[in-house]
């Protein structure tokens, strides 16, 4: 059982998105990671990372609800590359919610904004692996 358990969490971390963006071959570029899926109310993890900077860039990291409000998770401002991990908490949601997480990188006098969807759900089978939270059976976790 314990290495079926392995294989979904290991899936789900598979499950990342990524968006490079700048088709100039020349120009910045930036590359976002994070879980597809992310559990209700947790700590996420999310790794930027900004390219080819021509000129000191913001990027910011941004959640749209389902609503279209707006959270900012994260903002770094950077003339080198860099490669950085953010950890932000996940909102609460009641079953599932499908959200976006913007990115915006402005430079003094261009913007690059991309969109990806990320879904909030109230249990996932990796709860079970996590040591800091309660632990559920198997028979719990597909409850939704
Ligand atoms: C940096 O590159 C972008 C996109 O190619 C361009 O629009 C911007 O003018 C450049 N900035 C500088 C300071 O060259
Ligand atoms: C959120 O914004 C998108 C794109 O601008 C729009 O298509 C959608 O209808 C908006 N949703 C709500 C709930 O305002």
């Amino acid at each position: 059982m314990a290495v079926k358990e392995i294989c979904v969490w290991k899936a789900l971390i598979l499950v990342l998105f990524i968006f490079a963006v700048g088709g100039q071959r020349s120009g910045p570029s930036f590359m976002v990671t994070f879980p597809a899926v992310i559990e209700s109310g947790s700590n996420a993890k999310l790794c930027a990372s900004l390219l080819k900077p021509n000129e000191s860039l913001a990027m910011t990291v941004f959640l749209l609800d389902d609503q279209n409000r707006t959270t900012q998770l994260v903002q770094q401002r950077s003339s080198t590359e860099f490669h950085r991990c953010f950890t932000f908490q996940a909102p609460q949601v009641d079953g599932e919610s499908v959200q976006k997480l913007k990115v915006v990188v402005q430079g003094s006098n261009f913007k690059m904004t991309e969109e990806r969807k990320v879904m909030f759900r109230r249990y996932l089978p990796l709860t079970f692996i996590q040591t800091d939270k309660p632990i559920y059976n198997p028979g719990q976790t597909g409850e939704l």
